[in-house]
């Protein structure tokens, strides 16, 4: 265990406390044959719509807390509820980093939000650059040549946005044990549902500075409800929870997790999983068939990343048959490349159409 962690923390938010919420202080009430009247939080008592969305809602809604605690095999009090899990690296950013002062290491590539969140806290964000010519797999050697000093977060995604790669969990060690009371280690593991090793999660009994970011956006298809959840230790979820929005978890986002995720819907969802798995691979398999396609980098997550030839006109001619992909040529070390999310089955045979047109567009 990290024996002084706290001190990673930033001074100033060490005593805040989180905001008085009627919603958790209305749990306690004893209940009998009258029923409470609240008048004591300027809500409406009346009910316009079908559902009744008078009142504030839990901040950290019991039954969701539950659920994700089964699905993620984490203590409910090792979770907290975000507004995805963008939200999350927020909140775990702004706890930790001093602005003008402390620095993010990331990899290069890996998930674009955190240049921007790195800019709003006023951090500067060290970049360990993967190579294309490796596979973008990050070597024991690059992980013990990392920066240390001024470093206080270091944030990487496994499996990686917008390479698919994920990090092996010894090397996950290796990390946390090299910023062991220097920074705190963020593994986003939006995408771990498709991946071929599981969660890390059980990593979080040995390192009280890990913090692992979920989310319901991906694999649990929920993106629209804004969900997602912070694993750590029960005292840094503590001091999270106090920079909280107060009602972070609207109520409908409460019932529609509950309602989606339930154990009898559950197996359906896995086998979805199994079945974009299948999916992914198999699109690979067919992809790398393409002249124009050089290289299919190994994904284990629900899109793939393509090194391609004539990148922009690919681009514009898929875009005039109404397909969206992602251009990534001119984020640094994705030089041609671009990347594809894993569609329905229909959908992915009209890319594969689609994409054969384009092959036979090229003059030879
Ligand atoms: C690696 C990674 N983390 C987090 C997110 C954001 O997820 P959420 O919808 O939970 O905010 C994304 C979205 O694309 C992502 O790729």
């Amino acid at each position: 265990m990290s024996d002084n962690w706290t001190q990673l923390l930033r001074p100033s938010l060490l005593n805040l406390k989180p905001f008085s919420s009627a919603a958790m202080a209305r749990l306690s009430l004893q209940t009998n044959s009258r029923p409470w009247i609240f008048l004591e939080s300027n809500e409406n008592p009346n009910v316009y719509g079908e559902e009744a969305y008078n009142r504030y809602p839990e901040p950290q809604p019991r039954e969701v807390v539950a659920r994700l605690g089964e699905l993620y095999s984490v203590p409910v009090d090792q979770i907290l509820l975000t507004r995805g899990s963008a939200e999350g690296l927020d909140l775990i950013i702004r706890l930790v980093c001093e602005p003008y002062k402390d620095e993010i290491l990331t990899l290069w590539p890996d998930f674009e939000l955190i240049e921007q969140l790195a800019c709003i806290q006023g951090c500067s964000l060290k970049k360990v650059i993967l190579k294309k010519e490796n596979g973008f797999r990050l070597s024991m050697d690059e992980v013990n040549n990392m920066a240390e000093k001024n470093i206080k977060l270091v944030y990487l995604s496994s499996p990686n946005n917008p390479t698919g790669q994920q990090l092996h969990k010894d090397m996950i060690v290796s990390i946390c044990e090299k910023y062991r009371n220097k920074a705190v280690v963020v593994i986003d593991e939006a995408y771990v549902e498709y991946a071929e090793q599981e969660s890390i999660s059980s990593l979080l009994q040995d390192f009280e500075h890990l913090l692992i970011l979920r989310t319901l956006s991906k694999a649990y298809g929920l993106a629209g409800i804004r969900c997602g959840a912070v694993l750590s230790s029960p005292e840094i979820i503590t001091y999270l929870q106090a920079m909280l929005h107060p009602a972070p978890i609207p109520q409908p986002t409460a019932d529609i997790v509950v309602k989606v995720l339930s154990k009898d819907k559950i197996a359906t969802i896995h086998q979805a999983i199994n079945d974009m798995i299948e999916q992914r691979n198999e699109l690979g398999n067919r992809l790398i068939n393409f002249n124009f396609v050089r290289r299919v980098f190994k994904s284990e997550g629900n899109f793939i990343l393509l090194e391609v030839e004539q990148v922009e006109q690919l681009m514009a001619f898929c875009y005039a048959e109404k397909i969206l992909i992602r251009d990534k040529s001119t984020q640094h070390a994705l030089e041609d490349c671009v990347r594809i999310t894993i569609g329905s089955e229909s959908e992915n045979a009209r890319l594969l159409q689609v994409f054969k047109q384009f092959q036979l567009s090229i003059p030879s």
